[in-house]
C-alpha cells in the first residue's frame, strides 16, 4: 500500500460497513488521520475494530445538517473527503409503482444529503484537497427497475464536472460502482442474494461481481491523484459497457 496519504486527515461518511469502511480502512493503511462517520457509534466501533488502526469514529446522521455540522466541528480541518453513505434501496423498483414519496425520499438521502454536506464541509477542505462522491453505474446502465436510483445518481455524476470547475482548485470527483457485495443488498434473503449475485456475475465482463476494497482502490486513487478532477469513474466490472451479453 501507498504512503502517499501519511498526516493527511480524511473524513469518510458512511463508513460503518461497506465501501465507506473498505475506503477509511485503505486510507489508514496509508498512514492518513482517518474520521468515520455513520449514524450508529455501535456499528462505527465494530467498524473500527475491523480497520484495525486508530480512527476517529463520529456518530453522524448524514442527512441532519446540525449533526453534520457537529461531525466537521470534530473533523476540523480536512485534506480530502468521502461521502459514501447510502439511502439504501428506497427508490428501487418499477416505475409504473414508484411511490413519489420514495423517489423523493431517494433525492433526499443522496443527491440533497451530498450537497449539503460538501457545501457544509468547503470552509473545512484544503483549497487543493479533494471530495469524492460514491454515486451508482446504474444511473448508465438501463436496468429495468432502477429509474428512481439512476435519476438520483445520474443527478449526482452531472454535478461533478461544474463542481469541479467552480469549487477549483478543490478537485471534485466520483467514482461509479455496479454491483458490489455490502449489506446495501441485505434485503436480499439468502440463498437468493447468492444466486442474484451470481447471474449478475455471469453477464459481468470481468465474470465477477465487486467488492468494497475494488471500489476503495478507485477511491484511493481520486483522492490521491492530483491532476483528477471533474471525473466520473466506473468501477462496475464492465456493467455499463454494450458488450451484447
Ligand atoms: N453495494 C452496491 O452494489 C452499490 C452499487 C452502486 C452504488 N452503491 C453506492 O455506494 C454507496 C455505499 O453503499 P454500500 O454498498 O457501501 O452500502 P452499505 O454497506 O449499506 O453502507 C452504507 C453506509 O452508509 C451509512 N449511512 C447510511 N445512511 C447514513 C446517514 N444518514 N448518515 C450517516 N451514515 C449513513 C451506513 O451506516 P449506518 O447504517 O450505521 O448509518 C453505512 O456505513 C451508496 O451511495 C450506494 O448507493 C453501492
Amino acid at each position: 500500500m501507498s504512503s502517499s496519504f501519511a498526516d493527511q486527515r480524511i473524513a469518510v461518511l458512511g463508513a460503518s460497513h461497506g465501501i465507506g469502511e473498505a475506503a477509511a480502512a485503505a486510507f489508514a493503511a496509508s498512514g492518513a488521520d482517518v474520521i468515520i462517520a455513520g449514524r450508529s457509534k455501535e456499528r462505527l466501533d465494530a467498524a473500527a475494530e475491523r480497520i484495525g488502526r486508530p480512527v476517529t469514529a463520529v456518530e453522524t446522521d448524514a442527512t441532519d445538517p446540525e449533526s453534520v455540522a457537529a461531525f466537521l466541528a470534530v473533523a476540523g480541518q480536512l485534506d480530502h473527503l468521502v461521502i459514501a453513505l447510502s439511502s439504501g434501496a428506497v427508490g428501487l423498483g418499477p416505475f409504473a409503482q414508484l411511490a413519489e414519496a420514495d423517489l423523493r425520499a431517494a433525492f433526499d438521502g443522496k443527491l440533497f444529503a451530498h450537497l449539503a454536506i460538501l457545501r457544509a464541509a468547503l470552509p473545512h477542505l484544503r483549497a487543493d484537497g479533494s471530495v469524492t462522491f460514491v454515486t451508482a453505474a446504474s444511473a448508465r446502465a438501463a436496468l429495468p427497475g432502477s429509474v428512481g436510483l439512476a435519476a438520483v445518481n445520474g443527478a449526482l455524476e452531472s454535478a461533478v464536472p461544474p463542481l469541479a470547475a467552480e469549487l477549483a482548485p478543490l478537485r471534485v470527483n466520483a467514482v461509479s460502482p455496479g454491483v458490489v457485495d455490502t449489506a446495501w443488498w441485505s434485503g436480499i434473503p439468502e440463498p437468493d442474494r447468492a444466486a442474484f449475485f451470481a447471474g449478475i456475475a455471469a453477464t459481468l465482463p470481468v465474470g465477477r461481481i465487486g467488492t468494497p476494497e475494488d471500489v476503495a482502490q478507485a477511491i484511493t486513487y481520486l483522492a490521491g491523484n492530483g491532476f483528477t478532477t471533474g471525473t466520473v469513474l466506473d468501477c462496475a466490472g464492465g456493467a455499463t459497457l454494450a458488450t451484447g451479453r
